[in-house]
């Protein structure tokens, strides 16, 4: 007897099909259902026939692939006894289904089909649809029901049968200072598969990708995205199936020996998000925008205040800290607008470069001898919240740390030990150690008013072996998850941000416990484009930390205007990170007023549905609330025409008639001196108004303009 389970939000539907004792395959995944009689009267196999070259049996997709039930590759389950028992299928035993306005649940649970109760395994399936937003969130639970010791080497979180038309696959590639780069190839016969075995979410290969039609673009078409909220080593899996459609599956990677389960323990997989959409990558950036405000984000007392201006030591001074200079820079800051000042790198003891001092989370007395306090006061005084920059994972071998307990350390006994950033990584899962830093952190924490830390992270893991010599990947980014949340309870209205030499650790899994994101260590406006354009695809704006750099940038050596800087700056969580002693007045006054544009409009950009699409030499970035709109263009590369095209805004939601006013402008419009320009006129001199059916289908009329410049509109509506 087939069994179909629909699980419907409000734009998209999950249809599965369960039978008790048999395998549970995939039905449907994309837009929601009203009426589906053909799935309900005629089960998955019923509507195959066997072909030539294959296994004699009809399936559908499974939802749980294994070599058990004849399938060869993207298997989501590989686990062993000492080598033998190595073969499983799963097979339905029941399932229960919750559904609420929120969410609609449902757990599926299955038992390897096998007759030897040594080897009895048992696997929890749970799936859970968000109605408003349209994410589904899944993972999988391994018990291990028998007599032996399980070894298991590989368990996806979900496995998804993808609609035939999804053949192209998105997906951001990096390094450091160029993160999210936007990717996009054909699937091909061969799929895609990306793993990450860098101990940290990375730069390299974040754990997101998006499955498109190769119609489908930014506003338009059927999109999956898919993500791991997982802050350490993953697989995504993106393979062919023997009808031509793909399957995508992702979980944690796991190391060799690394999860060994005793009889009765279990494995529990991090959560893959999917969600599907028909309105293109906007569509999906959307729903993933919802979910991250809606059931991710923990914002201190529940709600998010306006997200408050930074400025932040490290481009300006790096480690030589000084507190008389720091207090001269906390003044100009506060001139400027800033509302939260934050230490960087250099603060404790040790610390005069980079060789030295992590783990010593204590301040440097040559450099503070009375502390933090008076620069705390000092700053308090200015009316901006204190932030520190800590690293706690970490521990230099020249530090008191190290000197008292070497062991502390992850590497593999009898090999020279791998440095990074001339840096070791401490093994967080010993409770020692869990306790040492909670300690030193919630001393810091109490002693002062810090509002915020900066929780960095500035190496891969390479030999993570505990002291037992077990590969320890996993359990390194548990206990992290455990740490931060004994602090969050301890200390109830700090924020943290979540960084790795810039965005190497941005993910869902780590943005439960923190509120910001290091974007990037680099500040060059035009990369940054390319970088907050492809982070944004996943994550919403106010937990994009953006900051106004130095010119030239540290990280490229290229220089933009001031004008330029600031206006990307406003698509993020804006803070400044330059010299504030040397900068013009004019570059003063012009940080000022962008400081000024950021507090008017952040209640739009940081709650507001984001989109983005392309100009002739750049791209747009729109943030949309009811009545109010924020829209960015950005220019980065040499006018291709004489003049511009209108650019039409196909993700304009809106309808009725708008207010547009350029809000700011940065760089230079590309003109013949003293040609006229009557539209550009009205709206310098208070604005023009334009209807919703316009801004859609003609476009909004807008100049040439010189690379790295920018035009930042306010549109309002209009009351009619
Ligand atoms: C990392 C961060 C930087 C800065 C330095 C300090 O590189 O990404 O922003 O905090 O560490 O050492």
């Amino acid at each position: 007897m087939h069994h179909v389970i629909c699980l419907k939000s409000q734009r998209s539907c999950v249809v599965l099909e369960l039978e008790v004792g048999q395998a549970p395959v995939w039905r449907h995944y994309g837009a929601r259902l009203v009426d589906a009689p053909m799935l309900y009267a005629w089960p998955a196999m019923s509507q195959k026939r066997l072909p030539p070259g294959t296994m004699d049996r009809l399936d559908g997709i499974p939802l749980v692939p294994t070599w058990g039930n004849g399938f060869h590759f993207g298997n989501a389950v590989r686990a062993h006894q000492d080598g033998t028992h190595g073969v499983q299928e799963f097979v339905t035993v029941d399932w229960q289904e919750h559904h609420s306005a929120w969410e609609q649940i449902v757990t599926i649970r299955l038992r390897d089909d096998t007759r030897e109760l040594s080897a009895k395994l048992e696997l929890l399936v749970t799936m859970s649809l968000h109605v408003a937003t349209n994410v589904l969130s899944v993972d999988s639970e391994l018990i291990n029901g028998g007599e032996g010791v399980l070894q298991l080497d590989h368990l996806a979180a979900a496995h998804v049968g993808l609609a035939a038309n999804l053949s192209e696959v998105g997906y951001f590639h990096g390094q450091w200072a160029q993160e999210h780069q936007w990717q996009r190839t054909a699937l091909g016969t061969v799929g895609w598969h990306s793993q990450n075995r860098r101990g940290k979410t990375s730069h390299e290969t974040p754990p997101t990708c998006y499955l498109l039609s190769e119609h489908s673009h930014d506003h338009s078409g059927e999109v999956v995205a898919v993500h791991l909220g997982w802050s350490g080593n993953h697989f995504l899996e993106v393979n062919r199936q023997d009808d031509g459609s793909y399957a995508v599956s992702g979980g944690e990677w796991l190391a060799p020996g690394e999860v060994r389960l005793e009889p009765g323990q279990s494995y529990r997989t991090p959560t893959l998000y999917v969600s599907w959409s028909d309105q293109g990558l906007n569509g999906v950036t959307a729903n993933l925008h919802g979910f991250a405000r809606q059931a991710i984000l923990k914002w201190p007392r529940q709600t998010m205040r306006p997200r408050p201006v930074h400025w932040n030591t490290w481009e300006a001074i790096y480690f030589d800290h000084n507190p008389a200079v720091l207090q001269e820079l906390a003044v100009r800051a506060a001139e400027i607008g800033v509302e939260r000042f934050v230490l960087d790198d250099g603060w404790f003891r040790g610390r005069h470069d980079d060789t030295a001092g992590l783990g010593d989370w204590w301040p440097d007395p040559a450099k503070y001898p009375e502390g933090l306090g008076n620069l705390v006061a000092h700053v308090r005084a200015l009316k901006m919240e204190f932030g520190l920059w800590v690293e706690p994972e970490m521990v230099n071998a020249n530090s008191a740390l190290f000197r008292a307990h070497p062991d502390w350390v992850l590497q593999s006994p009898g090999r020279a030990p791998q440095l990074g950033r001339q840096q070791l990584v401490v093994d967080l899962a010993r409770p020692e150690v869990s306790e040492y830093l909670f300690d030193k952190f919630h001393a810091l924490l109490s002693a002062h008013p810090i509002s915020y830390l900066k929780w960095d992270m500035n190496r891969d893991l390479a030999q993570a072996e505990n002291a037992q010599g077990r590969l320890v990947y996993g359990q390194q980014v548990v206990a992290l998850y455990a740490l931060l949340e004994r602090l969050r309870a301890a200390h109830p209205t700090l924020e943290i941000e979540s960084c790795a030499s810039g965005g190497g650790r941005m993910d869902l899994g780590i943005l439960r416990f923190t509120q910001r994101f290091w974007t990037s260590d680099n500040n060059d406006a035009v990369s940054r484009v390319a970088i907050q354009g492809g982070a944004a695809r996943t994550f919403p704006l106010e937990v994009l930390g953006s900051h106004v750099g130095p010119a030239p940038a540290h990280a490229t050596g290229r220089t933009q205007s001031m004008g330029f800087r600031c206006a990307v700056a406003c698509f993020g969580h804006m803070g400044v990170e330059s010299d504030l002693r040397h900068i013009s007045a004019s570059d003063k006054a012009t940080l000022q007023c962008w400081i000024a544009i950021y507090k008017s409009w952040r209640g739009v950009l940081h709650t507001g549905t984001f989109s983005q699409g392309k100009t002739a030499n750049g791209v747009w970035w729109l943030v949309q609330t009811a009545c109010q709109c924020v829209l960015g263009m950005f220019t980065c590369t040499p006018a291709v025409s004489p003049h511009h095209a209108p650019v039409r805004l196909p993700q304009f939601v809106q309808s009725g008639w708008w207010h547009v006013s350029l809000l700011g402008e940065a760089g230079q419009e590309r003109c013949r001196a003293n040609s006229p320009a009557p539209w550009r006129h009205a709206l310098m001199r208070g604005g023009v108004t334009i209807s919703a059916a316009e801004l859609v289908n003609v476009g909004l009329p807008v100049p040439n303009m010189n690379p790295e410049s920018a035009l930042v509109f306010a549109l309002q509506r209009v009351v009619e």
